[in-house]
């Protein structure tokens, strides 16, 4: 009946094509449409990058002009939608906030472009957990800086965030946007194989990234540094790892057998940050604990280095975000990725709906007993 790999994890399994994003895991090299990650980083925006992730092009200057305005006049998002994050309680996790907002969408909004509303929703849904309510975006300002200004104007449309550390942001965004098949971007195209509707299989990958083995990586390595404290207790943390009792949240990767190129970025953007906002002493137990971990037996043995979550929460910390949202963090310019798998799915004639098999190790064949005679 044909060969059949049992293969857990897709380790092995190649299910698409995809001329996106190109990760060199033994190298540790990440290139956006043969762009180096850490050019990028330096020298475009997250709008340009979006674009780049989108169409397969940097724009020209008119073309990145057309998008920003299209971004910003598509922003708005449904009074419905709002109204469903405001009826959520108080302390729900933000991501599951998101994934109800994002499916919600389809709902009051199917026939919508799927331009980059995902701000405005990130938002309201911060805003919620304040206890405040949503601010509507400006159809002026750029990007990032709308993003924070609808978190911290209170409304004033004179409030003006501070630009290095807005443009701290749009760097994070950059290196979060795209990285091919990772568990949340591979349930866009599960979920778009089925023909559903953009936003459904968006918030299908939201609720894979809520994961702490995905992106929620970035909040549990803020709890774990904060649990370990101190230099001092690092060690016998490590002899916890190795023993199995917990993993080292932010250490490990699927395709990385080497830096995450996008870590090394984090790593220095993180100094820069502090230079702004003030040095967060957590910094020193987490650039220790990759010391440690970097020359011990069980780490370089399986080839664990650091990975884009273990120095962002550290920075979302020191700009003011509750370790809870960090992961919404990862989520916004993740949207550029989920469009383009989408898109990319959509014009592949090989696209075939996402039906994985299963090796059967169940009961064979059995005679059904009557419940009055059964033991
Ligand atoms: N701490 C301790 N041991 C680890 C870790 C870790 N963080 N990661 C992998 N290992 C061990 C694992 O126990 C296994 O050991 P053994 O062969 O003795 O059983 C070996 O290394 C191979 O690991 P694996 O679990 O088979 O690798 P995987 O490719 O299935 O998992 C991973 C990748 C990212 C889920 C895993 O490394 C992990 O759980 N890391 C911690 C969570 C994390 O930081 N996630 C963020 C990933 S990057 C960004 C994103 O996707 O959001």
């Amino acid at each position: 009946k044909g060969l059949k790999l049992y293969d857990p994890g897709y380790l092995n399994t190649v299910p698409v094509r995809s001329a996106i994003s190109y990760i060199d895991g033994d190298e540790g090299i990440l290139r956006y449409r043969g762009y180096p990650i850490e050019e990028l980083a330096e020298k475009s925006t997250f709008t340009e990058v979006s674009y780049l992730i989108m169409y397969g092009t940097l724009p020209s200057e008119s073309q990145l002009a057309e998008w920003e305005f299209a971004i910003s006049q598509h922003s708005a998002v449904p009074q419905g939608v709002l109204d469903i994050i405001q009826s959520m309680p108080h302390d729900a996790h933000p991501m599951g906030v998101l994934v109800n907002a994002m499916s919600a969408l389809s709902v009051f909004h199917p026939d919508a472009n799927p331009a980059l509303r995902i701000t405005t929703i990130a938002a309201a849904v911060y805003l919620r957990m304040a206890g405040r309510p949503p601010v509507l975006p400006s159809n002026t300002l750029p990007y990032t800086e709308n993003f924070l200004y609808m978190l911290d104007s209170f409304g004033n449309r004179s409030y003006k965030p501070n630009p290095r550390l807005t443009r701290a942001l749009d760097i994070i965004f950059i290196l979060h946007a795209e990285h091919e098949m990772n568990c949340s971007t591979s349930a866009v195209r599960h979920l778009a194989s089925s023909g559903v509707d953009v936003y459904t299989a968006i918030a299908g990958a939201v609720g894979a990234l809520y994961g702490p083995l995905h992106g929620g990586a970035n909040e549990a390595v803020l709890k774990m540094l904060s649990e370990i404290g101190t230099v001092q207790n690092i060690p016998e943390f490590i002899e916890g790892v190795k023993t199995r009792k917990q993993k080292l949240s932010g250490f490990g990767h699927r395709v990385y057998k080497n830096y995450d190129p996008r870590a090394k970025v984090l790593r220095k953007l993180a100094e820069e940050v502090f230079s702004i906002v003030g040095r967060d002493p957590l910094i020193e137990v987490a650039v220790a604990l990759e010391k440690v971990a970097l020359s011990d037996e069980y780490f370089i043995k399986r080839k664990l280095y650091p990975n884009v979550d273990f120095y962002s929460g550290l920075i979302y910390r020191a700009m003011g975000f509750p370790p809870e949202y960090f992961t919404v963090l990862f989520a916004i310019p993740r949207m550029a990725g989920y469009l383009s798998h989408w898109r990319e799915s959509l014009d592949d004639p090989d696209t075939k709906i996402m039906r994985p098999q299963q090796v059967y190790v169940g009961e064979w064949l059995r005679d059904y007993v009557p419940i009055n005679t059964r033991t």
